[in-house]
């Protein structure tokens, strides 16, 4: 249990950086294992969830070296992996999970999955099913959760899949399985989710098209070693991003933020609130980078539907702050994902900001964000919680700096799946 800062009357100030991109980091590890010679990944992001996937590949004998944020990986092929010796712990990571259960769907052993109390309540049959369809054996438990088994398996061929829900992580499974199917694997996509399992297959010489929604993948070509960079993660800058905007006379730059276009709808939404955000491009040849400065500035509420979500997906909570101060209502919807994430983000963020004088009401698939209130603690102090949720107690963070009163933080800990040192960075700014 930690009390949070409340800003001083100079706001937040200063230049900084945030840790390495999750999502990144994460293919960054699995393409380096299924590849043959050294990857070498620097800023590589050692959060609990990405040292969860690096513990699996431990666990099938891949030789990986780590010291900070460099990471070595002397990958010899998938066709080296060995039969692991403990089931594989996926912590709290849906992305270790479902991108791992298309990846390993064609290995020669049995494979068990387990996760956290929060992790093994969430969907997988979403990433079983297509799966299943590819001729994948995997099993979960009653209600398609972890604990599951992947079973041993020699074949896969291709599908097309119509994507029923936008998701990264299920479109990823399938193409991971896909590259190492017979036939060619086509998925539809309505909405486009991000792209950076596709980005990153091109990048250790793969081959595959993404055009007018569909994308097809085939059996590989040997991927070869590569050298990464991991751009900072944008779901990470997101919550100074807000805290700039928010938090009276506080100006703000974040460095080298990765602004792929499929991830970038933070900065979008903020925009259409008025904001005035200045991004000052990087010219690189991977996935695109930017500097972002922002300052304390007026927002105006807006309508944020279906199309707007998967960009944005992960930053939602920390929008809906944003929200509360905006004048007018938000009002999102098309979001029901929300309530299948680390906690019902849905019902996290309402409960949360509802303690310190937010006005939101719950939608089945989103929320409506009264905006204009000013955030204060109705007794003497208020005890916010994360639900064991990181987004939710970063969320909670960035509130209290404007929040009149004592606020207090439980389950705090949970800020490290994504963000270790987030508090740090965050009293570092305070001036
Ligand atoms: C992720 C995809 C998103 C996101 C998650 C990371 C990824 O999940 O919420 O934090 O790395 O592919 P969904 O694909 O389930 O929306």
């Amino acid at each position: 249990m930690i009390k949070l800062l409340h800003a001083e009357k100079n706001g937040l100030r200063g230049v900084m950086t945030v840790p390495g991109d999750k999502s990144i980091s994460h293919r960054a590890l699995m393409f380096g294992a299924i590849a043959d010679g050294v990857t070498e990944i620097e800023n590589f992001l050692t959060s609990d969830d990405v040292l969860h996937t690096m513990g699996v590949f431990k666990n099938l004998g891949v030789e990986i070296w780590h010291e900070g944020t460099n990471v070595r990986i002397t990958g010899q092929g998938i066709n080296h992996f060995v039969k692991p010796e403990k089931p594989l712990d996926m912590g709290n990571s849906g992305t270790s999970t479902r991108l791992l259960m298309g990846l390993l769907s064609r290995l020669p052993f049995d494979m068990q999955l387990i996760g956290d109390q929060s992790l093994s309540k969430r969907p997988m049959k979403r990433v079983r099913q297509p799966l299943a369809l590819m001729g994948a054996k995997i099993s979960l438990s009653e209600n398609e959760t972890l604990p599951g088994t992947i079973h041993a398996n020699d074949h896969l061929s291709g599908i097309t899949y119509d994507m029923p829900i936008a998701s990264a992580q299920v479109k990823s499974a399938i193409l991971l399985a896909g590259m190492q199917a017979e036939g060619e694997t086509k998925i539809i996509e309505k909405i486009a989710s991000r792209d950076h399992t596709e980005r990153m297959l091109r990048q250790f010489g793969g081959e595959i098209t993404s055009k007018n929604g569909v994308i097809t993948v085939s059996k590989q070509p040997k991927l070869i070693g590569q050298k990464i960079s991991v751009p900072s993660d944008i779901s990470s800058a997101a919550f100074f991003i807000v805290a700039g905007l928010i938090t009276p006379n506080s100006k703000l730059t974040i460095k080298n933020v990765g602004i792929n276009p499929t991830r970038d709808g933070v900065l979008q939404l903020l925009k259409r609130m008025g904001a005035e955000i200045l991004i000052t491009e990087i010219t690189t040849s991977g996935e695109p980078l930017a500097d972002i400065t922002v300052h304390a500035q007026n927002l105006n509420g807006i309508n944020i539907t279906s199309r707007d979500i998967p960009s944005a997906v992960d930053e939602l909570p920390i929008i809906a702050l944003a929200a509360t101060q905006a004048t007018g209502d938000t009002v999102i919807t098309g979001a029901e994902e929300l309530r299948v994430k680390e906690t019902d983000r849905i019902a996290t963020v309402i409960s949360e900001l509802t303690k310190i004088g937010a006005d939101i009401d719950a939608l089945p698939d989103g929320m409506i964000i009264h905006g204009g209130t000013p955030l204060r603690v109705p007794e003497e102090s208020a005890l916010l919680d994360s639900h064991g949720d990181h987004r939710i107690g970063m969320m909670n963070a960035i509130a209290a700096l404007i929040t009149a009163g004592d606020v207090v933080l439980t389950g705090e800990d949970a800020i490290s799946v994504s963000y270790p040192g987030f508090l740090e960075d965050l009293s570092r700014v305070m001036v």
